[in-house]
């Protein structure tokens, strides 16, 4: 692969080192093209041809299913992760009595909060020097859980999670697996079945880089049977183009969740985000980002900041490094960062940089030459 040839197709990365991939992926030029084809189309034709929305649909959740590896009828929509884990308490707290969850303290909110609201108890795994092992889940359950919820990649320090290990055990222990693969897609398989994810919900905006707005969820083929979500709509169910509105024969598939029309070019973006990973190819993606991790953790660890991130074994690595400097303001540090072109975030306190494949070792050096020039002060 000619990464450096590819990395022209991402504008970007044309800004300075785009270090921010776990916020916003920089999405590559022929997903900007197709928001604007089906922009286009829309001004054009409006409902002349809005058969064509709902083709672009199924093309794009057929696309997501093959993905995954999964069945059609397991993926739904929606605009973000928050909207799919609603759904998923809302859902749960109907078809049982038991009200703990079990997360972690080092989640993103989305995966946390929506459980509160519904009226669960969440029980926090804490992160030892940002490892979270296995064991640490299975300790907590108890007869009133309910699910364990839980990122594939925490979004705070980038430990990616043994999801097959963690899967296993709770299907040996009939719990539902809820995962939030938002900070996965895109970078590492995603194959629920193969973790036995009861449920799952992936934001597209971030290494998928599908440009804002479009979350997927899959649900698992029990789960698509009498699946009742808090909410429904005039596509919820069987037939919906007869318009019934007297019935409720919802269907048995994850889309009843959908609840009406959706935003068919950001479907059609997410289609293309997924044909040029594709592309470029998974299992390359994966080692590319791996390799340039470890280099930016090298660079980092030899200007002596403290790492957050656990970097001891490598099925637990993943692009993102939080890192923190001592005497200095992480929110200061990235707007100084910003003001050399190199852009990485602030998150909780922490800085967080974040490579994808299209980044390349010049980022990683501008990245290190601003960070020793804010130091030295
Ligand atoms: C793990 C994780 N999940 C979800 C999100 C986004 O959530 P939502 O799609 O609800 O905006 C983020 C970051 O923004 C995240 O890091």
């Amino acid at each position: 692969m000619n990464w450096s040839q590819l990395r022209q197709n991402y504008p970007a990365t044309q800004k300075g080192a785009y270090l921010m991939n776990a916020a916003i992926g920089a999405p590559h030029k022929r997903v900007f093209e197709t928001s604007l084809k089906w922009n286009k189309f829309t001004l054009e034709t409006a409902a002349i041809d809005d058969i064509k929305f709902f083709e672009c649909l199924e093309a794009a959740r057929k696309t997501c299913a093959d993905f995954l590896k999964v069945e059609q009828k397991c993926i739904g929509f929606a605009p973000n992760t928050g909207t799919n884990m609603n759904i998923l308490a809302g859902t749960l707290k109907t078809k049982t009595s038991k009200r703990k969850v079990i997360s972690t303290t080092d989640e993103f909110p989305s995966t946390t909060l929506p459980w509160l609201h519904a009226g669960f108890e969440v029980d926090f795994v804490s992160s030892v020097d940002g490892f979270l092992g296995i064991e640490q889940f299975i300790e907590k359950i108890d007869d009133d859980t309910a699910a364990v919820v839980v990122s594939a990649v925490q979004y705070l320090t980038g430990f990616r999670l043994d999801l097959e290990a963690l899967g296993l055990e709770l299907k040996k222990r009939n719990i539902p697996f809820i995962v939030n693969a938002t900070q996965m897609l895109g970078v590492f398989e995603v194959h629920p079945e193969k973790f036995h994810a009861t449920a799952l919900s992936a934001s597209c905006h971030k290494w998928l880089a599908a440009g804002i707005g479009q979350a997927i969820l899959y649900l698992s083929p029990e789960w698509c049977q009498n699946f009742s979500p808090p909410f429904v709509g005039w596509s919820s169910v069987e037939n919906y183009w007869d318009l019934a509105n007297d019935r409720l024969a919802l269907r048995e598939e994850a889309s009843i969740m959908e609840i009406g029309t959706l935003c068919f070019e950001r479907l059609a973006a997410l289609q293309t985000a997924i044909e040029v990973v594709l592309e470029v190819g998974l299992p390359e993606i994966s080692q590319r980002i791996l390799d340039l991790s470890s280099e930016m953790h090298l660079q980092l660890s030899q200007l002596g900041l403290k790492i957050h991130s656990y970097r001891k074994l490598e099925k637990h690595h993943t692009g993102i490094i939080s890192f923190s400097i001592e005497n200095h303001d992480a929110v200061e540090v990235a707007a100084a960062l910003k003001e050399k072109s190199v852009f990485i975030n602030n998150r909780k306190g922490r800085l967080r940089a974040s490579i994808s494949y299209y980044n390349n070792s010049e980022d990683i050096e501008r990245l290190i030459v601003g960070l020793k020039e804010i130091i030295k002060g």
